[in-house]
């Protein structure tokens, strides 16, 4: 038995209701699947949100060419091409800023940040990460749970501060590990609840106010 969501069930699959749709960017430096899940999400209407800029960093990302296909802007920012990850940050801010972005989505965005993109956007910049939080951050997370004989993994949608995968914690999915699992198998399973509960976690945070500071940025 899997799919064990750690968040009461009343929240699952709600809709957004009234108002203005959420004005989403979205960062990303690789395949981009995460990216996709929060199109289809706001496609069937269950989410009310448009994604108004993907900014990716590896030329070869192929979220890029999942955003041509939806029409999305795109912008590359390629981290080689900048002096520091301050400087990095800095044109990230403006991007997002340019294209009007209330809340960012950081779906598989694998750079550090520093205090240039928090300060840019405070409480406002989402993750989501392959682990039930706070065990296993940083890279391979998969890899790591894998090692280290644990018995339930899954992943973890939540805020972003400076220290790495340590922000407040907005939903979680466990996913168990099974005797043959390799980490592609348990990879893809856990890549299955990402896509189910990342939509969700970004209605849940604009609507109980837990991104925002409890307000929405004025336009
Ligand atoms: C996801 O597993 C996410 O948890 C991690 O990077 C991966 C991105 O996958 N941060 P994709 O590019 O969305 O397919």
């Amino acid at each position: 038995m899997y799919n064990m969501s750690l968040v009461s069930p009343d929240i699952n699959n709600y809709q957004m209701t009234s108002g203005e749709s959420l004005k989403l960017g979205i960062m990303a430096s690789g395949s981009g699947s995460n990216f996709e899940a929060v199109i289809q999400a706001i496609e069937s209407g269950k989410l009310n949100a448009q994604i108004q800029v993907l900014i990716y960093n590896n030329p070869d990302a192929y979220a890029a060419v999942r955003a041509k296909k939806w029409n999305i802007p795109v912008v590359l920012l390629n981290h080689r091409e900048f002096e520091s990850r301050e400087q990095l940050d800095h044109q990230i801010v403006e991007t997002l800023k340019e294209h009007d972005v209330e809340l960012v989505i950081m779906a598989g965005w694998m750079r550090l940040v520093t205090q240039v993109l928090i300060d840019g956007f405070p409480d406002r910049i989402i993750n989501i990460h392959p682990s039930l939080l706070p065990s296993f951050k940083g890279v391979n997370a998969v890899e790591q749970a894998l090692a280290s004989g644990v018995k339930i993994t899954g992943c973890t949608v939540h805020l972003v501060c400076l220290e790495m995968d340590s922000g407040k914690i907005i939903m979680q999915s466990a996913v168990p590990i099974l005797e043959d699992d390799t980490s592609e198998s348990l990879h893809a399973r856990i890549q299955q609840q990402e896509h189910r509960i990342l939509p969700d976690a970004i209605a849940l945070a604009f609507r109980r106010n837990i991104a925002f500071s409890g307000h929405r940025l004025s336009r």
